[in-house]
């Protein structure tokens, strides 16, 4: 506990309304190590913020309540099973506060879509929440906070681009060199992440599976800016396990690599699909043929990397 005081009276100003902009994110390197004691997985993932954005704001009301709005707002949860829900929740344990706040949720990060959309609220709800009710938790208790939340939440709150390593909870920054550009084709449906999981123990039981280590080579080519080179590096351990689940992604990966992608991936569990760029004029093209191609629902294009949850 660091500014608030205990019984949950706020040391910084009280505010009326707090909006937080999230970034998604795309896993340019997701290796995947055997599966752990406890079931999850360790990784060495390369995590890469990208300009596609929610939006939370945060607002004082009688109790906690969640709503969503954005076209696919639908297949948003509304209960405590979202994960703006649980971190106000968890931040308000931790500081002895009661947790009536109005979250609404802005959505525009496609849903169940490998792309940390679910963890993006997560982050922005604990930034929201603590510059609300003035908590001014340090930023390692809200790591800390993240890190309970989920795999991927401490990259939400953080952004740019980072190595994740344990079950991805533990970052360490990368630097970028330039900007790289994105298209991203959205699919019909979500994947769930736990059966992604579940697929790869299935598709290599029996076998060695190797230690999860970064490629330097990857690395290198982000610190570069060298679009091409990342393109040669790409990589996406749980791609046999998202085409598996969803063979029909293997249509759409071919139609960006057709239609002019350097490079193309399953984005983390999927079932988007990522899609390496050299510019914006490339970028507009490829999510053009994409459309057409009949083999997505939308095509977004986005740049890389983007700011970690920040208050707007
Ligand atoms: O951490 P998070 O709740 O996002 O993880 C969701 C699920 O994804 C886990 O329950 C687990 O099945 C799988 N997972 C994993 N190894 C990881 C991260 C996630 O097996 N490193």
């Amino acid at each position: 506990m660091s500014r608030a005081q205990a019984g949950g009276v706020p040391a910084g100003p009280v505010r009326t309304g707090v909006t937080v902009r999230v970034p998604a994110k795309v896993n340019v390197q997701l290796a995947v190590g055997a599966a752990r004691a406890d079931g999850f997985h360790d990784l060495a993932n390369v995590f890469l913020a990208v300009g596609l954005y929610d939006e939370v704001t945060a607002t004082p009301a009688d109790e906690l309540r969640i709503t969503c709005s954005g076209p696919d707002a639908a297949q948003v949860p509304l209960d405590t099973t979202n994960l703006a829900a649980r971190a106000a929740a968890a931040l308000a344990e931790r500081y002895g506060i009661d947790p009536a706040v109005h979250l609404h949720i802005a959505k525009d990060i496609p849903v169940a879509g490998g792309m940390a959309g679910g963890s993006a609220d997560g982050a922005a709800a604990l930034v929201a929440c603590d510059a609300l009710w003035g908590t001014g938790a340090s930023r390692d208790e809200l790591l800390g906070i993240c890190a309970e939340l989920g795999s991927d939440v401490p990259f939400s709150l953080v952004g740019g681009a980072a190595l994740g390593t344990g079950r991805g909870e533990k970052l360490t920054p990368i630097e970028v060199g330039g900007t790289f550009h994105w298209v991203f084709a959205v699919a019909d449906g979500g994947l769930s992440t736990p059966a992604v999981y579940g697929e790869f123990d299935r598709l290599t039981a029996g076998t060695e599976v190797p230690e999860a280590t970064a490629s330097p080579a990857l690395l290198a080519a982000l610190r570069s800016g060298d679009f091409a080179a990342l393109a040669g590096a790409l990589s996406n351990d749980l791609q046999p396990a998202a085409l598996s689940l969803r063979p029909s992604l293997a249509q759409t990966l071919a139609a960006g690599t057709e239609a002019g992608a350097l490079a193309a991936l399953v984005s983390g569990s999927g079932p988007t699909t990522a899609f390496l760029v050299p510019d914006e004029e490339t970028a507009e093209k490829v999510a053009a043929a994409l459309l057409a191609s009949g083999t997505c629902r939308n095509a977004r294009v986005a740049g890389s990397p983007a700011p970690g949850a920040h208050v707007i």
